[in-house]
């Protein structure tokens, strides 16, 4: 199969690029598409130091957790998109002015449904037995004051910066609104995830080929389960800062389709983007799609296992050429390996030194971190 699609938006590819990684919302996806891109493309990552997988997260985002950051040189980087809570001030000591800013959202149903399942270690949500008990009561369970207290309540407004649990007045919310729209270039929508990436490919200027993508970080769907109507209205109240947050770009993500590019356009884009997603995983994958870990037969490829869910990963196709393999391997290695694997490429006697040979990254070093709040893998 050939690599590159001609759908392309004129102009140069943007290659300054800030994405806010909103937790449970498909953005580990985002990030293997950046992480591809800016590997090809030889750009410069800017990652967290001694090889974390989180810039600072849950604290607010300081320039100096970047590996490498010079105070006063904007031109170093070119992607930023590890975990971080959100505080532009100190983004822009790293990238230079003309950056392009995205994140993705997530319907706070659906968000909070697949957050109560992946952290239930967490002290919010430790001793409920389901989400429904946990809504009838927070009272009983939510501490405001618990530094991961963000993982049960309005966890978006956390993660572009702000108080989750703040009381805001409508005119507060509405200033909200225009702080992220101010900050933001583009707000992309989980629920809508192949016309997300059509923006988003049109907005960069980046070719087909950069937005495919397979689903990676996805639960194994034994662990969704459906919610009844209240159920749903309580999360809504509940959360109900990330519910404005969603209803407002829910409108103008629309609005952006209406006036950049018309349905009927973004209908055909979407179908040209799901065939080459169809004819890449003919090519590259071994089997249905997704499977359990214990089905992985490369070890190397596992994704992280955390929470009550079973996170699926990919068999490749053995026998592919030189070309496809790397295409191929690069679309379905989880985040921990290939943010590791960057990191070594930028920092090869640094990475020595932490990824020791003796010491083997382990997988689950990240639920250690979940009890001090600090190194949450999560997505
Ligand atoms: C990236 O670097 C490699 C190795 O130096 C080189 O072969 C390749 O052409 C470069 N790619 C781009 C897009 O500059
Ligand atoms: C800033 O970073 C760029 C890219 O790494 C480098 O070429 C340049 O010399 C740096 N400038 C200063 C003032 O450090
Ligand atoms: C709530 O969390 C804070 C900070 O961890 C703690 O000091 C306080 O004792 C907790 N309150 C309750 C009622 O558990
Ligand atoms: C939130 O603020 C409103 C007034 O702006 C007040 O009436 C209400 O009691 C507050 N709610 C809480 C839970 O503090
Ligand atoms: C999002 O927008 C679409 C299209 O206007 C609409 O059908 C849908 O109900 C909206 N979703 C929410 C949660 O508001």
């Amino acid at each position: 199969p050939t690599l590159i699609y001609t759908s392309q938006a004129p102009g140069p590819p943007k290659t300054h690029v800030v994405f806010l990684k909103v937790h449970k919302s498909a953005s580990s996806t985002v990030m293997n598409i950046l992480f591809r891109f800016g590997e090809t493309q030889n750009l410069t990552f800017a990652l967290p130091v001694n090889g974390a997988s989180q810039l600072g997260y849950p604290r607010y985002f300081l320039a100096e957790s970047v590996e490498g950051f010079t105070i006063g040189n904007t031109s170093e980087f070119n992607i930023i998109c590890h975990h971080m809570r959100f505080q532009q001030a100190q983004v822009q000591r790293v990238m230079p002015s003309s950056t392009f800013y995205f994140s993705i959202l997530r319907n706070p149903i659906h968000l909070m449904e697949s957050s109560f399942t992946y952290y239930k270690g967490c002290s919010p949500f430790s001793r409920a037995q389901s989400l429904e008990e946990f809504l009838s009561q927070p009272a009983r369970f939510y501490n405001a004051s618990a530094p991961d207290s963000h993982y049960a309540k309005n966890l978006m407004a956390f993660d572009f910066g702000f108080n989750h649990n703040g009381n805001f007045s409508a005119k507060q919310v509405q200033l909200m609104l225009q702080y992220i729209e101010e900050a933001f270039d583009l707000l992309l929508l989980s629920e809508y995830f192949d016309e997300s990436m059509v923006l988003l490919k049109e907005a960069l200027c980046w070719d087909l080929d950069s937005v495919v993508s397979f689903p990676l970080n996805s639960r194994e769907g034994s662990t969704r389960s459906p919610l009844s109507e209240s159920t749903a209205e309580k999360i809504k109240s509940w959360n109900r800062l990330d519910w404005a947050i969603y209803r407002h770009f829910n409108r103008t993500f629309w609005q952006r389709i209406d006036w950049s590019m018309g349905r009927e356009r973004m209908q055909q884009e979407v179908r040209m983007l799901q065939e080459r997603r169809e004819q890449l995983a003919k090519t590259c994958l071994q089997g249905e799609g997704s499977v359990v870990p214990r089905k992985l037969r490369d070890k190397s490829l596992a994704p992280l296992q955390y929470g009550k869910a079973t996170i699926l990963g990919y068999n490749l196709k053995p026998g592919l050429d030189e070309v496809m393999g790397r295409l191929c391997r690069r679309m379905v290695t989880p985040e921990l390996q290939y943010s590791r694997s960057l990191y070594r490429t930028q920092f090869p006697e640094k990475a020595q030194r932490i990824y020791k040979p003796a010491h083997p990254p382990k997988l689950h070093d990240g639920l250690r971190g979940l009890s001090t709040g600090l190194l949450n893998p999560g997505l």
